[in-house]
């Protein structure tokens, strides 16, 4: 039987990451974050000096992208976001990226019996053939003042929350706003609001809906 796939796509901050790595723990899945693979070309980028926006020098990064490239790099700050979703507007990029994602799914390292996969267009486009298909929301503000808490843990000289609010909505109308791939629910997906919801909540949300579909 083909691989057990569970596309999670949302924006940012939502807690699909969070989810996606809890189900596949309980589910005996591997799990890709795909945002790192567009971080880390963005990342590659910036620290090169190279302008993200540049359609040769990113398609170029994409194409010879490796995960050891970042094994030490910092990919969760606001710059490499930033620089991440502009690489991702651009079609030979992503096209560079969807082999690597492709792959991972058809065949789930560690002969894993499936995989979940967390991004923008899992369900619309890498994966269309999901048997489950997740869309993880939020308000925007909850969304912000999550990422803002998580960048003020880590470093407390972090931006204010202003600059975080700003930066998501700026990634979020690029994210969904772009010609190729867009960020959007898959029209079979199941939307999952995080708003008032803490994880576990989310996370017991999500086994309801997965075990009736599976
Ligand atoms: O999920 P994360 O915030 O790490 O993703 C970083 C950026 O990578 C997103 O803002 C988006 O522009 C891009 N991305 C994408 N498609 C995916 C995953 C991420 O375009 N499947």
């Amino acid at each position: 039987s083909p691989p057990l796939i569970i596309a999670v796509d949302g924006p940012a901050a939502s807690g699909k990451g969070t989810l996606s790595r809890r189900l596949a723990a309980y589910y005996g899945l591997a799990y890709l974050d795909t945002g790192m693979l567009y971080r880390g070309v963005g990342w590659v980028m910036l620290s090169r000096q190279l302008d993200p926006r540049r359609v040769d020098d990113a398609e170029a990064a994409a194409r010879a992208f490796s995960l050891d490239d970042i094994a030490d790099a910092d990919i969760r700050t606001p710059d490499v976001g930033r620089a991440a979703s502009q690489v991702a507007v651009q079609p030979p990029v992503r096209a560079a990226l969807l082999t690597y994602q492709r792959r991972f799914a058809a065949a789930p390292p560690n002969g894993l019996r499936g995989a979940v996969l967390d991004g923008r267009d899992i369900g619309t486009v890498v994966c269309p053939d999901a048997p489950v298909k997740l869309y993880v929301t939020a308000d925007t503000e909850v969304r912000a003042h999550r990422r803002w808490s998580e960048l003020m843990a880590r470093d407390a000289r972090s931006l204010s929350f202003e600059n975080v609010l700003e930066d998501i909505r700026r990634r979020d109308a690029r994210d969904a706003g772009r010609e190729e791939a867009p960020m959007r629910p898959a029209a079979d997906a199941v939307i999952i609001d995080t708003t008032t919801l803490d994880p576990d909540e989310v996370f017991a949300r999500a086994l309801r809906e997965i075990d009736r579909r599976l």
